[in-house]
């Protein structure tokens, strides 16, 4: 793997809600393999700071005990023995000044000269102005000779108007290139190499726009429910929790004109030119283009309102009004409790403008990019079927990642991040008027079916595919979702 240059201090990396879920299933897992791959820094500690009273032992027993359940690769004791020291932990409150200042003593006495400061802000955004005025007012934030770079977890505010606030509030101590805020989506080997798809090839690209392309399906479906986190996910729901941000991003890639470099101002820029290109719905567009829906049972889960009308699932039409897709619909989709886990995107092409053969055996042309599971990339052609005079038959053309890169296994999506970080490179990283913009078209919609109570909330039955007003949505435009053809395809 290329790594960028690193200025080769020592590097601490301090991360608030050590004792909670993220850092046990995700950021410990990743560093972890980062460090066993030595690309972690040559000298470097991780420092968790929580209000779990955790001695530095029982921090370490009980990542390694999340190790066990999540890490989602083998290792031995002997690492995980080698990897232990670096772990420390710190007690203390968020809203505790004294509690920065202890932690400011606390690092300058562990850590030797100058040295590098990666803060993590594994917690709800209403968090993060509180430490960061804390950490600015104990003077952690002073880049006096190592960086000081800090990773904000999504959800990035809960609407447009938290999420100006919230960047205001952070820009008040941090410059914009130290803040990386995170969406780990992006993190995916299979979400880059859409970027990789179109980009390092030349077969691709002069067909990606409105005059081949017929529409974008974008579908992220789960098969979970909520898991341990209903008391958040009842205040957030599926727009917030997936759509802002993983959707949203899905879509900036497939829809983006190439940037100048794979560098954070020229990626950054494509993105947000996406974003600013996909017009607000009104109220009208709102009850037309969109569906929201919870599933069955959903109001009888333990933590959740018994009147709750947070949808589960929801279902977008938008539009890119811009010389490339104007008039092609995109449409995004995300559940829980459907009946499978799959992350994919389907580009279907247009029909033949005329044909010399029988219309009714043959299917449009489709690529899939499917990032998760079975990770690859597949295209969809006619051919002709032996042994008939002129009939068609839809045939596949795959790349399946387990077969042409054999054995290795795909990583976290949080390991590259962390690298990334670490390194200073934020061309993974979502900056501040893409958040924004993300939020400006999401905000509109909330609001519609907050206030107005349009389209009606659909209900669906768990492990289906959703409800039958997203079939609908397609339907008027004489298309439907294809993920289940597609499913097909690979299990052949
Ligand atoms: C998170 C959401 O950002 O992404 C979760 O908060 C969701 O609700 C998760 O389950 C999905 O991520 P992945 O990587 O499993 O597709």
């Amino acid at each position: 793997m290329n790594t960028l240059p690193y200025n080769g201090l020592p590097t601490t990396i301090i991360i608030f809600g050590a004792s909670g879920d993220l850092t046990q299933r995700k950021l410990i897992p990743s560093l972890f393999n980062l460090f066993r791959k030595r690309r972690t820094p040559r000298k470097f500690q991780i420092v968790g700071f929580g209000g779990t009273a955790f001695t530095d032992d029982q921090f370490r027993e009980h990542l390694h005990k999340g190790m066990q359940e999540f890490a989602g690769y083998e290792f031995t004791d002997e690492d995980w023995n080698i990897f232990a020291p670096n772990l420390k932990y710190q007690t203390g409150k968020y809203n505790e000044a004294g509690d920065f200042q202890k932690l400011a003593d606390y690092l300058a006495q562990s850590e030797e000269g100058d040295v590098n400061r990666l803060f993590y802000m594994a917690l709800p955004p209403t968090l993060f102005p509180t430490i960061i005025q804390n950490l600015d007012s104990t003077g952690q934030l002073r880049e006096n000779g190592g960086w000081r770079r800090v990773v904000l977890e999504k959800p990035f505010g809960t609407d447009l108007a938290s999420s100006i606030e919230l960047n205001k509030q952070v820009h008040k101590a941090l410059q914009e290139n130290q803040i990386y805020r995170i969406d780990h989506y992006l993190g995916k080997e299979t979400v880059q190499n859409i970027l990789f798809t179109r980009f390092a090839n030349t077969i691709f690209e002069p067909i990606w726009n409105r005059n081949y392309i017929d529409h974008v399906q974008i579908t992220v479906s789960e098969k979970v429910g909520l898991e341990h986190r209903a008391g958040f996910y009842d205040s957030v729901g599926v727009l917030r929790d997936m759509f802002q941000n993983h959707l949203l991003q899905l879509l900036t890639l497939v829809a983006m004109e190439p940037p100048a470099s794979f560098g954070a101002s020229h990626l950054r820029n494509e993105k947000v030119k996406v974003l600013s290109a996909i017009k607000p719905m009104t109220p009208e567009d709102v009850t037309i283009h969109t569906v929201r829906a919870q599933y069955k049972g959903y109001r009888n889960e333990d933590k959740v309102k018994p009147t709750s009308a947070t949808p589960t699932y929801a279902a977008l039409r938008l539009f890119v009004n811009n010389w490339r897709w104007k008039g092609v619909p995109f449409y995004l989709r995300s559940g829980k409790n459907l009946a499978e886990k799959q992350s994919q995107i389907i580009i279907q092409f247009k029909e033949p403008p005329t044909t010399m053969f029988p219309m009714q055996t043959m299917k449009p042309n489709i690529l899939v990019l499917y990032l998760q599971p079975d990770e690859g990339v597949h295209l969809r052609f006619e051919a002709k079927a032996p042994d008939t005079v002129n009939e068609t038959r839809s045939v596949d053309m795959e790349f399946k990642y387990s077969e042409a890169f054999g054995q290795t296994t795909i990583p976290e999506a949080y390991e590259r991040l962390l690298l990334d970080a670490i390194q200073g490179d934020a061309a993974l990283f979502t900056r501040a008027d893409e958040v924004e913009a993300a939020w400006a078209l999401i905000d509109p919609i909330l609001q519609t079916w907050d206030m107005h109570q349009t389209p009606p909330l659909a209900v669906y039955k768990p492990g289906t595919w959703g409800p039958p007003e997203a079939y609908d949505l397609l339907a008027r435009d004489g298309r439907r979702w294809l993920n289940e053809e597609t499913s097909m395809m690979l299990e052949k």
